[in-house]
């Protein structure tokens, strides 16, 4: 048998580059190899409901430089998902209406939770193929992510704007960039647009040494300071509390304990990690300067690919034209130096890239200055 229909949905938050891919799929596979491609809406949700576009060469034209995505996108999940006011699982109406539009194989595209969810349909029995989309640039296995490029970019840019204004009113400017468990963003855009400190999920901060640095900085005659955070940034003591209430968790011998535990942590986790907020006070009031705070926010996400994430999409989505001729399923395609290779899905699903300490983007900021908070 032949992969000869496929479907295609985008999954996640949304990134420059999805149109790019869902082209290159498209076009690739109709045009070289003879597939018909039917997209399925909002995410997973379009193969639970049935709700599909049919992306013949005309849909496909002239979207490639558009942001977003044409199919929609969503955060749903198979087997958890919202279903007139119930939470349901969806995986085997998802596999009756694969079976029913007679698909040969299925293309998710998508961050870290797609790939959980596509390994799932995976292990139901569909055949499946993956490309790695996210701003955050956190997926496993892969050296890139499409969407990444564009937002450091346009992070990148928002921090030499702010930079004249910060000059200009010797102010301490705090920019919070995406990034909930991964720092790539804050690392890269951080580095290019100089800024003076960065903090990150992966490296806990001393609001002691951010405020040294700042200090310091004003000692040398610099009247203003930039310091980028990532949203997921967290100090070293919301960092033990973490470690604690997770040990706390896996230790829990009652399922009630466990819940009580699991509780503790998340509501640990969304008052304290991420509030930039408070981190804005504390600096303005340990450095008894004027401080602003710009939260970037989905600013990040919008518009139009970079020609990098352009061209990223689009190898990614022609080589995946070419695996589903090759009918090799249950795989992820990622970028490992110049080449696009297929790797196991379940080697990809429920892992996430961190920075590491050792990264070298991370040694340059270093010995250029660049204040961690460690
Ligand atoms: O998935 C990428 C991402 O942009 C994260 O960086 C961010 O934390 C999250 O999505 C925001 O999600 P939402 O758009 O659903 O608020």
């Amino acid at each position: 048998m032949t992969t000869r229909h496929v479907g295609i949905l985008t999954s996640g938050g949304d990134c420059p580059g999805l149109n790019a891919a869902i082209r290159a799929v498209g076009k690739a596979g109709q045009d070289a190899f003879g597939m018909r491609l039917t997209g399925f809406l909002n995410g997973f949700r379009g193969l639970a409901q049935d709700r599909t576009m049919a992306l013949d060469s005309n849909m496909l034209s002239g979207i490639l430089t558009d942001g977003g995505t044409i199919l929609g996108t969503s955060r749903d999940k198979p087997h958890r998902m919202e279903i007139g006011g119930r939470t349901r699982d969806m995986t085997d109406v998802i596999v009756d209406t694969y079976h029913r539009h007679h698909l040969d194989a299925l293309v998710c595209i998508g961050g870290g939770g797609t790939q959980k969810n596509a390994l799932r349909l995976q292990n139901a029995g569909l055949n499946i193929v993956t490309l790695p989309k996210t701003i955050d640039n956190d997926i496993a296995m892969t050296d890139r992510t499409f969407g990444f490029d564009t937002a450091v970019s346009i992070a990148t840019e928002a921090i030499d704007r702010l930079h004249s204004t910060a000059t200009s009113h010797s102010r301490i400017i705090v920019v919070e960039v995406m990034g909930h468990r991964a720092g790539w963003l804050a690392l890269e855009a951080g580095t290019a647009g100089v800024a003076d400190v960065i903090l990150l999920p992966e490296i806990p901060y001393d609001l002691n040494r951010v405020t040294q640095a700042i200090r310091e900085r004003t000692r040398k005659g610099k009247r203003f300071s930039i310091v980028v955070v990532a949203e997921g940034a967290l100090s070293r003591g919301h960092a033990e509390t973490i470690a604690k209430l997770v040990d706390q968790k896996r230790g829990a011998k009652r399922k009630a304990d466990r819940d009580r535990a699991a509780a503790n942590l998340r509501e640990f986790h969304e008052s304290h990690v991420g509030n930039t907020i408070d981190l804005t006070r504390q600096l303005e009031e340990a450095c008894a300067q004027e401080t602003r705070l710009t939260i970037l926010g989905h600013l990040q996400r919008g518009g139009t690919p970079s020609a990098a994430d352009r061209l990223l999409a689009t190898r990614l989505g022609t080589r995946c034209a070419q695996t589903l001729v090759e009918e090799r399923y249950g795989v992820m395609l990622a970028v490992h130096g110049q080449a696009i290779e297929p790797v196991a899905l379940d080697e990809v699903a429920g892992n996430r890239k961190l920075v590491p300490g050792d990264h070298p983007v991370l040694e340059s900021a270093r010995l250029v200055g660049t204040c961690f908070g460690d």
